[in-house]
């Protein structure tokens, strides 16, 4: 390899701040834990080894991980500089690049993360680190520069002088080392500051010192270095993810009639001409088509829909629904549901398990369950599928063309032929042939007069 990389990612910090039982990088933000950013954001530069420094309940990180990277313990919090000490035993020989990232960055771009590697390569520099100019600096580092423009020193919020907190470029927390550099400037880190830690931006102060090259790239979007430290920063960068993500389907072609209030999760895709109104949700491998309308208060979780699907105020979880299918309001699709073309669900009806023939109607508060229909079914207002007996759910089937009337009752498992008619109120207990009509409860077959 022409550039050998290792990563490393802080993630041991305590989080004090964010006032949590739930370790900081484990947080959700955007749909994911905060841990996952990092972990994608160092993928981008193909390290050979990603490093993870754990501390603050060490195994639920390291768990959460998996073989996605190597955890290395930090027992004590001592500062970020102490944390990446912790990583240098498994450093000895390492002659390349080490790239450190602060796992609370979730916004920063891969994009940002080669512009990086190209700026350190090409500066040939020891260390570079990246920064943005801030509306509101509090809390971060400052970059204080020299007559040339060069980085003298990085300073904390409380080692600051007065004229210093007024430096609105702060440091982002992602930096490249040359890692024998790395290696030799964090031999002689020392706490001497107002949070007695041990400062890893005092390896840069170290490498300036020794006459090494520092340098600082600026990142033009703001937005990227917001560090996630307390419950509001989480919210803020919650809502810059999503708006960012709402933005690139507009680019697509989508509409938004409220785009700051819509939880758009990462791997969402959504054809053009569709219209999301406001107060919606929509996450996990959904994937919704063309000149679709997703309306406000609707949850929409790994959905697969065709074209032209309209959803009113409904929950839809793991299932497909095919063209022209439309949905509530307060319709419950929960899993495993397959509904042809142009199926009708509506108001308030539960799906679950279900596959829908085209062109079906499954219509107000009924509930389907564990069951395959045909297509132009007519499942009437309040008709429930029993499926479960107290011990096992059991499956039903209804042919083409049936029609289950107002609140029949279908006690699985139990067979509805093809254009079979059950009358309202029946309480199916047997099959029901083909083009039979049954009623009453249990429900038996209406005898035709004068036959
Ligand atoms: C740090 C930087 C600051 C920068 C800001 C950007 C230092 C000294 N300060 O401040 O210049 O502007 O990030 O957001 O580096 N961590 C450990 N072990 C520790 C301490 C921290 O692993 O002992 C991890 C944390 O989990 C976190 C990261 O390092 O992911 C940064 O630590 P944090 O305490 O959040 O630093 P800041 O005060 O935000
Ligand atoms: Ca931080």
């Amino acid at each position: 390899m022409a550039h050998p990389l290792v990563a490393i990612i802080l993630a041991a910090g305590e989080g004090t701040r964010m006032n949590s039982k739930t370790p900081k990088v484990l947080h959700s933000v955007g749909g994911q834990p905060m841990i996952d950013y990092a972990l994608e954001n160092a993928q981008a530069v193909s390290p050979s080894k990603i490093y993870v420094v754990v501390g603050a309940q060490s195994q639920s990180v390291a768990a959460y991980l998996g073989k996605r990277a190597i955890p290395v313990l930090q027992k004590k919090r001592l500062g970020t500089g102490h944390a990446v000490q912790q990583v240098l035993p498994h450093l000895k020989s390492f002659k390349g690049n080490v790239l450190i990232l602060y796992a609370d960055a979730c916004l920063i771009r891969p994009q940002t993360l080669l512009a990086l590697r190209q700026f350190h390569l090409l500066q040939n520099a020891a260390a570079t680190l990246l920064t943005a100019r801030v509306e509101t600096p509090f809390g971060y580092g400052r970059i204080v520069r020299g007559g040339e423009g060069e980085v003298r020193k990085i300073v904390e919020e409380k080692d600051a002088t007065e004229e210093e907190r007024r430096i609105n470029e702060i440091n982002a927390g992602l930096y490249l080392f040359k890692a024998q550099a790395l290696i030799e400037s964090l031999r002689t880190l020392k706490a001497n500051n107002a949070k007695k830690e041990f400062y890893l931006t005092d390896s840069i102060h170290r490498i300036l010192a020794d006459g090494g090259k520092a340098h600082a790239l600026m990142v033009p979007d703001r937005t990227e270095v917001l560090g996630i430290n307390n419950r509001s920063q989480l919210a803020q960068a919650h809502r810059l993810l999503n708006l960012r993500r709402v933005m690139e389907h507009q680019r697509n072609g989508v509409t938004f009639l409220s785009p700051k209030a819509v939880e758009m999760g990462a791997r969402v895709v959504i054809g053009r001409d569709t219209v999301v109104e406001g107060n919606v949700e929509i996450q996990g491998a959904t994937v919704i088509g063309e000149d679709c309308r997703i309306e406000s208060g609707s949850h929409l979780f790994s959905v697969k829909t065709g074209k032209g699907v309209v959803i009113r105020s409904s929950r839809i979880v793991e299932s497909e629904l095919g063209d022209g299918c439309d949905a509530g309001p307060f319709a419950h699709v929960r899993g495993g549901c397959v509904l042809d073309k142009k199926v009708h669900v509506g108001t308030n009806a539960e799906l679950k398990n279900a596959r829908i023939g085209g062109g079906s109607k499954v219509g107000h508060f009924s509930y389907v369950g564990d069951a395959k229909l045909g297509r132009d079914v007519n499942v009437g207002a309040g008709c429930v599928f029993a499926n479960f007996d107290g011990k096992k759910k059991h499956s039903s089937l209804v042919g083409d063309g049936a029609f289950l009337g107002s609140n029949s009752t279908l006690v699985a498992p139990v067979k509805i032929g093809a254009r079979a008619i059950v009358g309202a109120g029946a309480v199916v207990t047997r099959d029901v042939p083909a083009g039979a009509t049954v009623v009453g409860i249990p429900a038996r077959p209406v005898k035709k007069k004068n036959s």
